[in-house]
């Protein structure tokens, strides 16, 4: 599945601060990095109120940062949401943005640093390469360990009532990124699963993209494998543990590294509309759909599965057969162990349901491309039935 010539591309975001506790002297980091100092912090509510920010706010203003907070930001961010945070920061006339959260804030902060400085219309950005203007300085804070949003091109809205559309443009990844793990030691066990799911997810699907998977996209895939594999379920048995959450928050931005550069296939396109019709957490939406598109993507990608089998289970000298079974069968064991729900019925998703969202998969044309197999409607029914 590597391109014949040789020929491939990567970008990636020009600088990380990798710091435990780095979020409580964001201003002097911040000040060394920049120097605008009108400062636009994207959150939402929860991570607010629940004084997660406060270390670094205070640390901001000691700085001298003068701080508009928009805290309007909700999971699956929808477009009024984000335009209503370009308007807060056009208002309060910032010269840069730093997103605080998890996906859904990083996000929305990454298209306010485009929209606060640009007239084009959201409805004129979606697809690759759509983004016209140039965005002001762009920081991002990740707290959960998931989307890899922070290194990744990418802001995800739901438009209209269910759909979730993406915009891709280079202008979306940030100038520097704060990796700071203690703020992700707050994350409930599910959504430490969940959004930890998610990121191994990133990875093993940038590696077995069919379009642009790269030497690069698959270094950073498989050792964001590896620290994840191993690390998952002590996240989130033991939230405090200090290595697990560093080895999750560095896996889940390799991986985002990774599927930046050689982008995501079916478990994400048939993940998106579980997300955009019932509002289920994007993680679980992935874990829900991994086994089934892991066993439909065999036929084409068991040599490279057999591969991912030896960094998460140790090298074997077992046939490609008997290895990339092996590494279905792990993934399988570990959402199990992680306490993740398993099957769209226990996650109220009416079984009438699923023609509909066999349907909405087929307009994820962006993500099935991608994919290692052909994702036929046919393929997405019978898919969502087997996680049903
Ligand atoms: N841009 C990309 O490349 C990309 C990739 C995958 C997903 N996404 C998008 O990201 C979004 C999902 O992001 P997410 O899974 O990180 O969830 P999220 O940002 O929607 O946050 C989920 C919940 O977790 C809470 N939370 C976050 N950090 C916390 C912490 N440290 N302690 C306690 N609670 C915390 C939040 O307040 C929120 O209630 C979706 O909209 C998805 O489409 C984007
Ligand atoms: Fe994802």
């Amino acid at each position: 599945m590597h391109s014949d010539s040789g020929t491939f591309t990567f970008d990636t975001t020009a600088g990380l601060l990798v710091e435990w506790g780095g979020a409580r002297r964001l201003g002097v980091v911040l000040a060394e990095w920049f120097a605008q100092r009108k400062l636009l912090i994207v959150t939402d509510r929860f991570l607010h109120q629940s004084g997660l920010l406060d270390p670094a706010m205070a640390s901001l203003q000691s700085a001298g940062f003068e701080i508009t907070v928009f805290d309007d930001v909700v999971a699956d961010p929808p477009e009024d949401v984000m335009i209503a945070c370009a308007r807060m920061g056009r208002d309060a006339s910032v010269d840069i943005v730093m997103g605080f959260g998890g996906g859904s804030s990083m996000d929305v902060a990454k298209l306010a640093a485009v929209m606060i400085n640009s007239d084009q219309s959201l409805a004129d950005m979606y697809g690759i390469g759509k983004v016209t203007g140039a965005r002001v300085p762009l920081v991002q804070v990740p707290t959960t360990a998931g989307t890899g949003s922070e290194v990744t091109n990418i802001t995800i809205l739901t438009t209209g009532a269910t759909t979730k559309m993406g915009i891709v443009a280079r202008q979306l990844y940030a100038d520097r990124v704060l990796l700071d793990a203690q703020l992700t030691t707050a994350l409930p066990p599910l959504q430490t699963a969940a959004t930890g799911i998610d990121a191994m997810v990133h990875a093993i699907e940038a590696f077995t993209g069919k379009l642009r998977k790269n030497p690069l996209s698959d270094l950073l895939a498989k050792e964001a494998l590896r620290l994840m594999a191993a690390n998952l379920v002590t996240a989130c048995t033991d939230g405090q543990n200090r290595p697990a959450r560093e080895a999750m928050l560095l896996g889940a931005t390799l991986a985002g590294q990774a599927f930046a550069n050689s982008p995501v296939g079916a478990v994400h396109a048939l993940a998106y509309p579980l997300g955009g019709h019932f509002h289920l957490p994007h993680g679980l939406t992935n874990a829900l759909m991994l086994g089934p598109v892991l066993r439909h993507n065999m036929q084409a990608a068991a040599p490279l599965y057999a591969e991912l089998a030896d960094v998460v289970l140790g090298a074997s000298r077992q046939s490609v057969s008997a290895k990339a079974t092996s590494f279905v069968t792990f993934m399988d064991d570990l959402m199990n162990r992680s306490g993740a729900p398993r099957r769209l019925r226990d996650c109220n998703v009416p079984a009438d349901s699923l023609p509909m969202l066999a349907q909405d998969a087929m307009l994820q044309t962006r993500l099935l491309m991608n994919n290692p197999v052909e994702v036929t409607e046919a393929d997405a029914l019978a898919l969502y039935r087997q996680a049903y």
